[in-house]
């Protein structure tokens, strides 16, 4: 072959390459604009009153049949949807939370189809007295806000956060709907819930954001996590009237969340071995996964949690929420090339060191509990015990914060550890400064 000959032939390959590179675009762009105009085809009417998910789900029979596939029950080794007696395979719990309700009954959580049901059922509803706030987080409960707040939603939410919990479960009938996260006229995400909208303003009001509505001034990758964090979050309920609140109002670190309690002078019970006023932490999965690098890195709840999956021709968010460690392949491959063993044992590896810190930790806050009955009975005075019980309550909230946060450190593991490093070292402060107390 001549040199010029061989130069024609690198073009053509070239020519070709790019052709099938533009053919494969062009067609990539024609299956979205497929996949955009999917939304336009309506059976149903949908409405702000269309709670009920089986109606959505005659216009999105695909999202639809992933949501109904939250009832699976499957476990992994520190998570899943087996919902087991976390106080009969971790009895230092019993302890830790001696005195409070999540000493009666604690469970690994499960699926979304569930959240109500396991709400009613719950020795902590059952046995104890409990409020309408409670319903916020397990329930599609806008329309009833609006309802009993005469169209002030807001108004309605607080009304029904003061109502006894009997009475405003009878205000509802479903556990999360599609209403909840979506527009029903154009599809697109939204936040709905009002403890979200009140936090993330304070939250955003503390780094110099005034005002702040995720619904007009957030990013669309950002709306993927913020549906979630309108429950997988820290709360507690505020004053008399039982008002849903969630403590962002200096940032969403542990620290920042407990100097907003410390300031605002919230327990959420009395220790009833030690005395200490405590709080105890619920699943701050928004805030742990602010502090990793996955955040960082803008990746989303969604991403991990709801990952894109191909339906024939049609590519749709994988409506079954659940443990992505059941679904590496469209979980995580999408970013990391590692093979499905590599990145479980990545997972793995994280999981234990932080299970294995967490062992540490309740060891330390049971010796701390010995030490301080020890104190008494050698006549220790309630003043002189009053340091270590303010270090049992900084100990006993990062532990939880870890425990009650549901990845077993994964969404951030070097800020898992860091937590776990300051529970164990005020634990046994607190130890020391009892034995110290009455000698
Ligand atoms: C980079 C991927 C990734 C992101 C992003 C992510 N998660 Fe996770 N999440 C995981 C993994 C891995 C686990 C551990 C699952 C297990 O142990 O079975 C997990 C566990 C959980 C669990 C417990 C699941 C179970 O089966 O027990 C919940 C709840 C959860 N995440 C919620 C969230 C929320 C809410 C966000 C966003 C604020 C989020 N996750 C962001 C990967 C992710
Ligand atoms: C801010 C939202 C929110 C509020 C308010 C809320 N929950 Fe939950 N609840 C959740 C989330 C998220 C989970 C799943 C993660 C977990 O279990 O850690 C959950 C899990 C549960 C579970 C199953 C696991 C377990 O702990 O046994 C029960 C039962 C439960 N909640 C009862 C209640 C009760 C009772 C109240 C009122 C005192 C309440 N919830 C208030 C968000 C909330
Ligand atoms: C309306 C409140 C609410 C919203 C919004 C919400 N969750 Fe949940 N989620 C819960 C509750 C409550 C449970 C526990 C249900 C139970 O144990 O009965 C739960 C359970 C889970 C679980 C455990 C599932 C399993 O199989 O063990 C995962 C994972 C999860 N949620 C992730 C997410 C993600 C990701 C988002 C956002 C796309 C999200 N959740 C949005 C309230 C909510
Ligand atoms: C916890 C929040 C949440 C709930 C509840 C929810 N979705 Fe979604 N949905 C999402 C997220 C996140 C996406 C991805 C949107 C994006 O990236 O723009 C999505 C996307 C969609 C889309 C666009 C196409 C696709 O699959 O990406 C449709 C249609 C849809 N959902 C229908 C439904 C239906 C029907 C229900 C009720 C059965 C439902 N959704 C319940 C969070 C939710
Ligand atoms: C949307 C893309 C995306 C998805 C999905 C994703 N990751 Fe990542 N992951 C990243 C990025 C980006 C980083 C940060 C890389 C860096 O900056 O070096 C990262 C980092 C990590 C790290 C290193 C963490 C550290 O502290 O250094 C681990 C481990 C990891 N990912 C595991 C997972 C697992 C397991 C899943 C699935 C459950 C997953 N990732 C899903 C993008 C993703």
């Amino acid at each position: 072959m001549t040199k010029s000959r061989a130069g024609f032939f690198a073009i053509l390959i070239v020519v070709a390459a790019a052709t099938a590179g533009v053919m494969w675009l062009f067609l990539n762009i024609h299956d979205r604009k497929e996949e955009a105009q999917e939304v336009a085809f309506r059976l149903v009417n949908l409405t702000e009153d269309t709670v009920d998910p089986a109606e959505w789900g005659k216009n999105f029979p695909r999202q639809y049949d992933g949501y109904r596939r939250t009832v699976d029950t499957v476990r992994t080794r520190f998570g899943g949807s087996e919902a087991f007696q976390k106080l009969d395979t971790e009895p230092a719990l019993r302890r830790i939370f001696a005195g409070y309700a999540f000493s009666l009954d604690y469970r690994e959580e499960r699926g979304h189809a569930y959240m109500l049901s396991d709400q009613d059922e719950t020795r902590r509803v059952l046995e104890r007295e409990q409020s309408g706030a409670c319903l916020h987080c397990h329930s599609s409960i806008i329309p009833t806000y609006r309802k009993i707040g005469n169209g002030d939603i807001q108004k309605g939410f607080e009304d029904v956060c003061a109502m006894p919990y009997a009475e405003a479960r009878k205000l509802v009938d479903h556990p999360i709907a599609c209403v909840d996260c979506h527009d029903p006229k154009t599809m697109s995400l939204r936040v709905t819930r009002p403890g979200f909208l009140n936090g993330i303003k304070e939250a955003m009001r503390a780094r110099g954001i005034a005002n702040y509505d995720p619904n007009t001034m957030a990013t669309r990758q950002e709306m993927r996590s913020y549906v979630c964090g309108q429950c997988h979050v820290e709360y507690y309920f505020k004053g008399d009237r039982k008002t849903l609140t969630y403590p962002w109002h200096r940032g969403w670190k542990v620290e920042q969340i407990e100097a907003y309690y410390d300031s605002v002078g919230f327990a959420d019970w009395t220790h009833s071995e030690t005395g200490a006023k405590v709080l105890k932490a619920q699943h701050p999965e928004f805030e742990m996964w602010n502090q990793g690098i996955h955040a960082r890195s803008g990746v989303a709840c969604a991403d991990c949690h709801m990952p894109y999956m191909r339906d024939g021709a049609i590519k749709i968010s994988d409506h079954h929420v659940r443990s992505p460690l059941l679904n590496v392949a469209r979980a995580c491959q999408t970013c990391h090339p590692q093979p499905e063993a590599e990145m479980i044992g990545r997972v793995d590896q994280i999981q234990e060191r932080t299970r294995q810190l967490m062992d540490r930790t309740e060891a330390a806050l049971l010796a701390l509990y010995d030490e301080v009955a020890g104190a008494r009975t050698r006549g220790a005075s309630a003043s002189a015990l009053a340091p270590v019980l303010a270090l049992q309550r900084k100990a006993q909230f990062r532990f939880d914060f870890v425990a009650a946060e549901n990845s077993m450190g994964f969404h951030a593991p070097q800020e898992a550890a860091r937590i776990l490093g300051e529970a164990i070292d005020y634990a046994r402060q607190g130890q020391v400064a009892a034995a110290r107390s009455a000698r």
